[in-house]
């Protein structure tokens, strides 16, 4: 697209001292952005096309002291996608200048809203030089709000990402404030938000911080991290904001075309319940989080996903179809009909393996000392799918609490599958908990995925199946030529 910036800045600012401290190590920030006083303010002139294009790493911009408008904001159906990039107090908040770059290098339009306090730790004209847009600061300040409303800005937007997203912002979200920009517009948008936390790592064990997070994941939230590693404090251990390359990627997921790209994937996830009579149920502690994760990140590679839940109650992952089902017999009508075409079938779902012989039409009553229940089987979902004629890739889950991989070995010849995810279940283990750990196994080979939070868990699962899918379904031929 034709369009040229023209940053300009007085020459003597071109290398100007940056506002960390070298202990932070922000090398690689000075090496792409200028720090810019406000009387030298960047002014920013679009194309007669008013596109705007990302800034490639390294590019000098040309500079001229003056005013900065906004481009008009894109309307069209093709124009790029539309982020609001949220910045909250932190010192992970120079990561998000790199992110901004990262976000215009796939097109994006960025249009950055600070907190008061991230303005605390790198000033808004950093990320107006890289958005190439006016910094949204305030609820109140009229003029920007005359330009475009936060309401509008609220609908502007394709998506809104929060990054660094603190402990405050988090709780501030959960609890539905509206008491600045960043929160108002996060109410008031219908786009998918995500967060990226970044903290203390005492901070973001706090039970209190942990149940906000939960709270904002069961309202569909994403939360992308964080990371574990060596914090800004000194200390060690999961804080870190994720890369900007990564979070860049989990909003662009199928940009890079991934090894699911195109295919449809169908997913179980939760338990299933089974009735006794009208108020009583036999089921399990599965929350649905593992199949839910595997649904968001198989979304993410690029595949058209539905998801067959059982009763949880978490939200759907933003772009993915979700059919909800109570009982094992629903739970394989609804698989069944999914799968006709579909490429992946994978059972997170815990589905009972009884269920009761006949369920009482009404409350049943408290008559003798004992009760005897008549349990039959439930009809196996995964070995039904992996016996069709044309059966996708099927990829069953183990739940085991002993014997681990002997046991899911077994089911995985038994049951006639491609590819079986082991866990270790029992107390405080896998069941309704937001990490896990897998043991992935195929026929002569195996992978061990570390406990990790199950979002990350799911990614890199995700990764393995996508690798055997494509060896195994679209195997790579090598033609040797014949010797004449
Ligand atoms: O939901 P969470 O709280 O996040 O917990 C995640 C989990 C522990 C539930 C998940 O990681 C998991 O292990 N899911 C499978 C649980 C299970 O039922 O395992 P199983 O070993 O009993 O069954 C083996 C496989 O057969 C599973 O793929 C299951 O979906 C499938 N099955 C079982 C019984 C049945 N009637 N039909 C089935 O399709």
């Amino acid at each position: 697209m034709g369009c040229k910036l023209n940053y300009t800045l007085p020459r003597r600012q071109a290398l100007g001292s940056c506002f960390y401290s070298p202990r932070l190590q922000l090398v690689g920030v000075l090496t792409w952005f200028w720090p810019v006083d406000t009387a030298g303010a960047a002014k920013i002139a679009a194309s007669q096309h008013n596109h705007w294009c990302s800034v490639p790493y390294g590019e000098v911009l040309e500079v001229d002291s003056g005013r900065v408008d906004n481009p008009p904001m894109s309307t069209s159906s093709h124009s790029p996608s539309r982020i609001v990039l949220g910045v909250t107090g932190g010192i992970a908040a120079y990561k998000a200048a790199e992110l901004v770059r990262r976000l215009r290098a796939r097109h994006a339009e960025v249009q950055v809203v600070m907190t008061e306090a991230a303005c605390q730790f790198v000033t808004p004209l950093t990320f107006q030089a890289l958005s190439g847009r006016a910094v949204r600061t305030s609820l109140w300040d009229a003029a920007s709000e005359a330009a475009m409303g936060h309401i509008e800005l609220a609908r502007w937007a394709d998506q809104v990402l929060i990054a660094p997203a603190s402990a405050d912002i988090l709780a501030r979200l959960a609890s539905g404030r509206a008491d600045d920009l960043l929160t108002t517009l996060c109410l008031a948008t219908k786009a998918p938000v995500s967060v990226a936390p970044a903290m203390n790592h005492q901070m973001w064990a706090h039970p209190a911080t942990q149940s906000n997070v939960n709270v904002l994941r069961a309202r569909g939230v994403r939360v992308l991290g964080p990371a574990s590693g060596d914090q800004a404090c000194g200390e060690d251990g999961p804080g870190r904001m994720w890369e900007a390359l990564d979070l860049a990627a989990a909003l662009f997921p199928a940009v890079a075309a991934g090894p699911l790209t195109g295919k449809k994937v169908v997913i179980s996830a939760g338990p299933t319940r089974e009735p006794l009579d009208p108020v009583r149920f036999i089921s399990n502690r599965s929350s649905g989080k593992m199949g839910f994760a595997v649904a968001a990140a198989a979304r993410d590679a690029g595949a058209e996903v539905t998801l067959i839940a059982g009763p949880v109650t978490l939200c759907t992952p933003p772009g993915i179809q979700r059919v909800n089902v109570e009982t094992a017999e629903q739970m394989y009508r609804a698989v069944h009909e999914a799968v006709v075409g579909a490429h992946v079938y994978i059972g997170a779902a815990a589905v009972a393996d009884y269920q009761p012989a006949a369920c009482a039409h009404q409350k049943m009553k408290k008559t003798s000392e004992h009760l005897e229940l008549h349990l039959q089987r439930a009809p196996d979902i995964l070995s039904s799918v992996a016996a069709l004629e044309q059966p996708p890739f099927t990829v069953g889950f183990a739940a085991e609490t002993n014997d681990v991989e002997r046991y899911a070995r077994d089911k995985l010849t038994r049951k006639r599958l491609d590819m079986i995810a082991a866990n270790e279940v029992g107390v405080d283990r896998a069941f309704d908990r937001d990490d896990n750990a897998l043991l992935v196994l195929w026929a002569g080979g195996r992978r061990e995925l570390a406990l990790q939070s199950k979002d990350q868990l799911a990614r890199e699962f995700i990764a393995v199946v996508g690798e055997r899918y494509q060896l195994t379904r679209h195997p790579v031929v090598t033609l040797v030529p014949q010797a004449s």
